[in-house]
C-alpha cells in the first residue's frame, strides 16, 4: 500500500484530502498540521509521497523540505502553492521537490500527479539486485541470469559501482535495459540521491526539451511560469534517458553540453544553470547505424559510449529460460503459498521458442498461462499460440520432407505431448496460412483448404484467429 502524507495548516485542505484520498484502497493517508509535526512523523511513517503547503505557520514548506532532505534524499515532495507564491515554489524545486501544484487545485490533475509521483517513488526505492538468487530466497527484485553472457553483465555492474561514468545500454526491446540501469544506480555512490527515468520516445518532441531542461516564463505560448526541468531537479542524482536515439538533434546537442561542462540554459533563457547529473542512456536501435544514418549525433554517441553494456537477446541465452520461468511463476502466482508449476514439456516448448520480444514476452506468456491454467501446473495448452506455431513450423522446416515424414514427426511430437491437441493446432496453422495467402479472402481460403466457408468461419472463431491476423 502506498503511503501519502499531507502537510497543511488549514483544516479545510486536510479535510478535502481526506475526501479525495481517504477512501482509496491502495492508499494510506496521514496528515500533519505543521512542518515541525511532519518532521517528527515522517521517520516513523516513512511515506512514499509528501504533499505540502508552502506557506504555513511555524517553519514554512521550503524549510521543511530542506530539513527533510537532510535525512531523506529520495521521497518525492509535491508543493502546493497559491498563485502569488509560484516563485517560492520554484525555489523549492531547486531544493529537490518533485513538482508543484497551484491552489485551488483541480482534483483530476492532482490525482494524476500523485499517481505519477508514486510511480517515481516506487522506482527509486525498489532495489534491483543482481546477486544470483538462491532457491529459498524471496524472488522479489532481481535480475535473473546464470548464463555466461548475463554473468558478464553483472560483472560490469559491479565494476561500475565505484565509477561515475556515463553508460550506454544497448539491446533489443525487452532484454532488461531499464532493469540494468536501475541496478547500476542502486550500486553506485549516488544511490542515496534521486533517480529519474525519462522515456524520450513517449514525450512529444516539442515538450521534451522543456521537460529535460525547464523553461523560462514566457518562453513560448503557454509557458506562464518558470519551469524547472529534470536535469536541474535531479542535481546530484542519476538520470536514465531511454530511447536516446529518438531525440531531436538540438536536444542531443544540449545533452552533450551538460555532459561535458555540467551547464545548460532553460528553454527561452540565456542564463547558464549548473547541474551535476550522472547519465545512463539506453536504446534498442543499433547506435552505430543510427549514427551513420544521421539520427544519432556522432559526438554525443562517443561521449555516451564510454562504457557500453550490450544486453544479450534471450534467444542467445536460452539456458536462462527455466530460472526466469520459475521467477515469474513465483512472482505472478495468485497465491504466494500455492505457487504453480509448469510441466516439463511445456517448459521445453518455452525453451525452444525464439522470443522476439525477449524477457518481456516471456514474462507476459507466463502471466497469461497462469490465468489460463486450470490445475496447479501450466500445460502446453495454456501457452500462447505463437509458441506452438513456431514448433509446428520448425517440424515442417526440413527440406525434402514428404507428407509421410512430416506426419510421422507430428505424430511423435503429439505422443510426447499428450495434453496438446495436435489436430486443432495444425488446423489452426493451416487456416492462418490460407488466410494470409489470400489476403483474408474467406471464399478463396476455404477453397484452398477444401472446407466450406461456414466451416472456415467456425474455425476462425474457435481459434480466435481474426485477432492474430489484424495484429500483423
Ligand atoms: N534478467 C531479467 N530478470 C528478470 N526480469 C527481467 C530480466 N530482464 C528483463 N526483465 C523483465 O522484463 C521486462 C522488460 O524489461 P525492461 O523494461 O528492462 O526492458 P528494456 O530492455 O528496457 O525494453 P525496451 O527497449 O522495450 O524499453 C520487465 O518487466 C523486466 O522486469
Ligand atoms: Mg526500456
Amino acid at each position: 500500500m502506498d503511503k501519502l502524507m499531507l502537510i497543511d495548516d488549514e483544516a479545510d485542505v486536510r479535510y478535502s484530502f481526506e475526501r479525495i484520498f481517504g477512501s482509496k484502497n491502495a492508499l494510506q493517508l496521514s496528515t500533519a498540521a505543521s512542518g515541525e509535526e511532519a518532521l517528527v512523523m515522517i521517520p516513523e511513517i516513512k511515506p512514499d509521497l509528501v504533499i505540502m503547503d508552502v506557506r504555513m505557520g511555524g517553519i514554512n514548506g521550503i524549510e521543511t523540505l530542506q530539513r527533510l532532505r537532510e535525512f531523506d534524499a529520495k521521497t518525492p515532495v509535491i508543493l502546493m502553492t497559491a498563485y502569488g507564491t509560484t516563485q517560492t515554489a520554484i525555489q523549492a524545486m531547486k531544493h529537490g521537490a518533485y513538482d508543484y501544484i497551484l491552489k485551488p487545485f483541480d482534483v483530476p490533475k492532482l490525482e494524476e500527479l500523485v499517481s505519477k509521483a508514486l510511480d517515481a517513488s516506487r522506482l527509486m526505492k525498489q532495489v534491483v539486485s543482481c546477486e544470483p538468487l538462491s532457491e529459498k530466497e524471496d524472488y522479489d527484485l532481481g535480475i535473473i541470469g546464470q548464463s555466461s553472457s548475463m554473468q558478464e553483465i553483472f560483472k560490469i555492474i559491479g565494476q561500475l559501482a565505484s565509477s561515475d561514468a556515463t553508460v550506454l545500454i544497448t539491446g533489443e526491446s525487452g532484454t532488461g535495459k531499464e532493469l540494468v540501469a536501475r541496478a547500476i544506480y542502486n550500486h553506485s555512490q549516488r544511490s542515496k540521491a534521486p533517480y529519474l527515468a525519462i522515456n524520450s520516445a513517449a514525450i512529444p518532441e516539442n515538450l521534451l526539451e522543456s521537460e529535460l531542461f525547464g523553461h523560462e516564463k514566457g518562453a513560448f505560448t503557454g509557458a506562464s511560469s518558470l519551469r524547472i526541468g529534470k536535469f536541474e531537479q535531479c542535481d546530484g542524482g542519476t538520470i536514465f534517458l531511454d530511447e536516446i536515439g529518438d531525440m531531436p538533434s538540438a536536444t542531443q546537442t544540449k545533452i552533450l553540453r551538460v555532459l561535458q561542462d555540467g551547464v545548460f540554459e532553460r528553454v527561452g533563457g540565456d542564463r547558464s544553470v549548473k547541474t551535476d547529473v550522472r547519465l545512463i542512456a539506453a536504446t534498442n536501435k543499433l547506435p552505430e547505424l543510427a549514427v551513420s544514418e544521421g539520427d544519432f549525433r556522432e559526438d554525443l554517441f562517443y561521449r555516451l559510449n564510454v562504457v557500453r553494456v550490450e544486453m544479450p537477446a534471450l534467444r542467445e541465452r536460452k539456458e536462462d529460460i527455466p530460472q526466469l520461468v520459475r521467477y515469474f511463476l513465483s512472482r505472478y502466482s495468485p497465491d504466494k503459498k500455492g505457487i504453480k508449476t509448469i510441466q516439463n514439456d511445456a517448459l521445453a516448448l518455452l525453451q525452444e521458442y525464439d522470443w522476439p520480444g525477449n524477457v518481456r514476452e516471456l514474462e507476459n506468456a507466463v502471466q497469461r498461462a497462469l490465468v489460463m491454467a486450470k490445475g496447479d501446473a501450466i500445460l502446453n495448452d495454456n501457452l500462447p499460440h505463437e509458441i506452438i506455431n513456431q514448433k509446428l513450423r520448425d517440424l515442417g522446416d526440413d527440406e525434402g520432407d514428404d507428407l509421410e515424414g512430416l506426419s510421422a514427426k507430428l505424430f511423435n511430437w503429439a505422443r510426447n505431448n499428450p495434453d496438446l491437441k495436435v489436430i486443432p493446432a495444425v488446423e489452426r496453422e493451416l487456416v492462418i496460412n490460407a488466410l494470409k495467402e489470400t489476403g483474408g479472402n474467406q471464399v478463396q481460403a476455404a477453397k484452398i483448404l477444401g472446407i466450406t466457408r461456414a466451416t472456415l468461419r467456425k474455425r476462425i472463431e474457435q481459434f480466435s484467429i481474426r485477432q492474430e491476423l489484424s495484429v500483423e
